[in-house]
């Protein structure tokens, strides 16, 4: 369908994606009511973005847009407007006039909807409360790197859906588990302005202005240094340097700051291991009697390195 008035429910989706698909069957169904082209489309956490779909609309030459939002929610009314206001910056004045609806939950019509929703068959259902208190969210996820990827309003207007596929594809195909690097989805991070973007912790490091095709060099500098080379002065016989085949990632890996906090956990109660679960009240470990006692009079296996809480 080319031409005329296209119209573009506007949802958020923040990972559901059950609300995803409802939102595309709404548009379905309201197409096929109305007569009119009605795309579903998102201000966050799916796709396709707002901007993806005027831009649609520019590919049918539509003559005219209406903006709906799903909801009745004052974010995604602001974001209505703002929106297509910066879509209509970056594609000149020769897009179509992009005008914005109240929202479908403030129709008239709504009244009618939710008289026949109690009308209708409802239910208790039938779901026991152990779901909501599952031990399984009690379990803190201990990760190596904790990447989070923003799919706010912006990064999702700028392409973090394609990047966050892309991540999710590389460590896949490289077999990388959650325990090494945790991709976890956020909204709003804040300098939206350098989108798309994600921040690896513990080292902090932020990767900005991403593409899908960076995903691949974002999961190695993720990942725990590589097993180094000897170096040249530990080599008898070798007078320069060792090349080793990291050197240019090592390069570019940030220098880890420690982690002051971890670090005098680690002395005070359980010594450093693996990821995993929390594993309380280990035994401590006996220092050397050989080694001298420490200004403070603790007992810890730091090596004299850490806090004075040691
Ligand atoms: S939308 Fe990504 S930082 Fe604000």
């Amino acid at each position: 369908m080319s031409g005329g008035r296209r119209v573009l429910l506007l949802g958020r989706a923040h990972h559901d994606l059950r609300a995803v698909e409802a939102l595309r069957a709404l548009a379905a169904r309201a197409q096929a009511h109305a007569g009119v082209p009605v795309t579903a489309c998102f201000l966050d956490g799916a796709e396709p973005s707002l901007h993806a779909a005027l831009d649609g609309c520019v590919r049918h030459r539509a003559a005219e847009v209406v903006v709906v939002p799903a909801t009745a929610d004052g974010y995604l009314a602001q974001w209505a407007a703002r929106a297509p206001a910066h879509w209509r910056e970056r594609a000149g004045a020769d897009g179509p006039p992009v005008l914005v609806a109240p929202p479908v939950a403030e129709q008239p019509g709504m009244l009618e909807a939710l008289a026949s929703a109690v009308a209708g068959a409802a239910e208790a259902p039938p779901v026991s409360p152990a779901g909501f208190r599952s031990p399984a969210w009690t379990v803190l996820p201990r990760p190596r790197t904790h990447l989070l990827l923003c799919r706010g309003p912006r990064c999702t207007a700028y392409g973090s859906g394609d990047v966050l596929r892309a991540l999710s594809q590389v460590t896949r195909d490289r077999g990388i588990s959650e325990v090494e690097i945790m991709i976890t989805p956020t909204g709003c991070l804040t300098p939206c302005n350098l989108g798309p973007l994600a921040v690896a912790y513990p080292v902090g490091r932020w990767h900005t202005g991403l593409s899908p095709e960076q995903a691949a060099a974002v999961v190695e500098e993720c990942l725990p240094p590589r097993e180094q080379p000897p170096a040249a002065s530990e080599v008898p016989g070798l007078p320069g340097p060792v090349p080793g085949p990291t050197g240019q990632r090592d390069e570019l890996r940030p220098v880890p700051r420690p982690d002051r906090r971890a670090r005098d956990v680690s002395c005070l109660s359980t010594p450093a291991g693996p990821p995993g679960p929390q594993t309380p009240n280990r035994p401590r470990r006996r220092r050397a009697p050989a080694r001298a006692p420490r200004a403070g009079g603790g007992s810890c296996s730091c090596a004299g390195t850490s806090t004075a809480a040691c």
